[in-house]
């Protein structure tokens, strides 16, 4: 993975030619939807869920930090004429989320992350909305993420504002075997809407 990365981030160096710049950046990020294990694309069902379940049309200043061209988080938002920044490592800035700033005003991060960085990007978040550069956010995240120390140590710290929506059925995520399937939840924090701090979806 990291030499996937080093190896977008030498071609995103070159962007001379951005015509050229752009077709390279395409196609690395072709190549890492099929091999990258952590590249696993929502259903457009889950994005529509979340969307309606948190009113996402009174947020302003969206930030989706994992996705791209073909992201149903991104093809929803069009829709909606939402306004939003969508960023990823293969974009054609190379944005990684670790070092990129959310848009000015942020109401709203919502994402589906790799799941294989989930407590730094868990620890990332919080460092954000304690920044105050992100309001609230959602992230779509095995049910696992509630154990291990580290990661309950984080939650907890933050518990007051948690809701926590667990899904009933496995999602059958996009170009994925049955056999990637795990329980997952939104983990959100200071969203209006959910009153409740478990809600079963
Ligand atoms: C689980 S996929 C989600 C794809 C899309 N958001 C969706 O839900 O359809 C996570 C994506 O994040 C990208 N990614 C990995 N590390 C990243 C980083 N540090 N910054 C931004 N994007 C990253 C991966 O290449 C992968 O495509």
């Amino acid at each position: 993975m990291k030499s996937q990365l080093r190896k977008a981030q030498l071609r995103v160096d070159k962007q001379l030619d951005i015509f050229g710049v752009e077709k390279d950046i395409k196609e690395i990020y072709e190549e890492d939807k099929k091999t990258n294990k952590d590249h696993v694309a929502t259903p457009r069902w889950v994005v529509e869920d979340i969307y309606n379940l948190i009113g996402i049309e009174n947020f302003k200043n969206i930030w989706f930090p994992f996705n791209n061209y073909d992201s149903h988080f991104k093809l929803r938002a069009d829709e909606l004429n939402l306004k939003y920044k969508a960023t990823h490592i293969f974009d054609d800035l190379g944005n990684d989320f670790f070092t990129t700033i959310p848009p000015k005003d942020c109401e709203l991060l919502i994402s589906n992350p790799p799941f294989s960085q989930q407590n730094e990007i868990i620890k990332r978040t919080f460092e954000l909305v304690d920044q105050g550069l992100v309001k609230s956010f959602c992230l779509l995240l095995p049910l696992s993420t509630l154990e291990t120390p580290t990661r309950a140590e984080m939650w907890e710290k933050y518990a007051d504002k948690l809701s926590i929506l667990i899904f009933k059925k496995r999602i059958q995520f996009l170009g994925c075997t049955t056999g990637f399937n795990k329980a997952c939840c939104w983990i959100c924090y200071n969203i209006d809407s959910l009153k409740e701090k478990l809600i079963w979806i």
